[in-house]
């Protein structure tokens, strides 16, 4: 394949580079994994309705998202071990997301640090907050945010405990990964993956090791990471985390009106229509299905964002025409980037935006703001 002209392209693309295990951890759901599914599939049904004759000649992506300008409504969701795809990952998929003009958003789980990232930066870039029992660390961890001029903080609400992938019990994919005979016969099977990653010393949780008490090998990394995620976290938990960070809040994982209302009630200034991309509740809905309630229930005045099963600029289009402000991509900018590093994230955001203004056009219309259920066939 010279060029991919779609994400599944790309997919295929990455599947041939990166080793099993970490393609695998990336390319599956809980369970069934037919949660995962439904992201994808629900999109496919919503259709557009087609209208000619217009002036479409200047057409535009651009948009703002909490408040500030973007090329195109579509952000870099937080994933970690973004950096066990191609070295220094998440550094190169922010170089990307900067020259592209759209957010990027950093897990807490990332191989890079906050610092690494923020040190190849000129624009501020978002960091995701998982609330972790040992709370000095993670009051260290906003703090870190801070000092690195982070201009949001989405804090993630649908991970206190991991959904279980068969994938990666069948891979023995541990948090970090510990290398067994099996890995290694995966990795050598991706001679370039070995070669290129050889040559970054960044290849544990760096935002965790050496920050947070008592790690300080790959065992105790191992055994706080699996301990770590706080089962207590509740509502009212997000005052003193807004308080600390003083700044924009996003709240990720709401697949809920009433949690929509209870995020608001709490300070929230954005919430995140997710599941999780499917990793977590095995059985829910679709992000896309449940996103026009969601809408619906926090009301006009607080930006509602989706993630889950955006696949093309045309799930952008009908995202943004059942009510969200902008969408997120995951796995799509790690297949890019595990096929070719920061090129590869450009190429995914490329298609992306081909796509959206294509189908802009064909819509009859030029700019975002005049995206709105109208444009869908099934809601007329
Ligand atoms: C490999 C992988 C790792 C992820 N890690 C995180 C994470 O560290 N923090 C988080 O809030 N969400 C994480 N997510 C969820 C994504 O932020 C996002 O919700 C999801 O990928 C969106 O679905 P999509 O992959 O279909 O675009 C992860 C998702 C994937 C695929």
């Amino acid at each position: 394949m010279n060029r991919p002209l779609t994400i599944d392209d790309v997919k295929a693309l990455a599947r041939s580079r990166v080793p099993k295990l970490f393609f695998d951890y990336v390319d599956s759901g809980a369970y069934t994994e037919g949660t995962y599914r439904a992201n994808e599939a629900d999109f496919a049904a919503i259709h557009f309705r087609q209208r000619v004759m217009r002036d479409i000649s200047a057409r535009s992506q651009a948009s703002i998202m909490m408040g500030a300008p973007v090329t195109m409504p579509v952000a870099i969701a937080p994933t970690g071990s973004c950096g066990m795809h191609w070295p220094d990952g998440e550094m190169r998929v922010a170089e990307a997301a900067e020259a592209f003009g759209i957010p990027f958003t950093l897990s807490t789980m990332s191989i890079c640090s906050i610092e690494d990232v923020a040190s190849v930066r000129t624009k501020p870039f978002w960091f995701q907050l998982y609330v972790m029992t040992d709370r000095d660390f993670v009051q260290s961890l906003i703090d870190r945010a801070k000092a690195a001029k982070c201009s949001a903080l989405v804090l993630t609400v649908d991970l206190q405990i991991v959904g279980q992938r068969h994938k990666d019990i069948r891979n023995d994919l541990s948090s970090p990964p510990k290398l067994t005979l099996k890995h290694l016969v995966q990795m050598a099977a991706r001679p370039g993956w070995c070669m290129r990653m050889a040559g970054t010393p960044r290849h544990t949780f760096r935002n965790v090791y050496g920050h947070a008490k008592g790690v300080n090998d790959l065992a105790t990394l191992n055994a706080w990471v699996n301990e770590q995620f706080d089962e207590r976290l509740q509502w009212s938990d997000v005052e003193w985390i807004k308080e600390r960070w003083g700044g924009p809040l996003i709240v990720k994982g709401i697949l809920d009106s009433d949690d929509a209302k209870a995020a608001v009630d709490h300070g929230a200034d954005a919430v995140i229509v997710s599941n999780h991309g499917g990793r977590q509740l095995d059985g829910a809905r679709s992000s896309i299905s449940m996103l026009p309630r969601i809408v619906d229930a926090v009301g006009p005045h607080v930006e509602v964002h989706l993630d889950g099963g955006i696949r093309s600029g045309q799930d952008v289009l009908r995202a943004l025409a059942l009510g969200a402000r902008g969408v997120y991509i995951g796995r799509p900018y790690l297949y890019g980037l595990g096929w070719a590093g920061r090129a590869g994230v450009m190429s995914v955001l490329d298609i992306i935006k081909r796509e959206m203004d294509i189908t802009m056009g064909l819509c009859g219309i030029t700019q975002c703001d005049q995206i709105d259920q109208s444009i869908l066939e099934s809601c007329n």
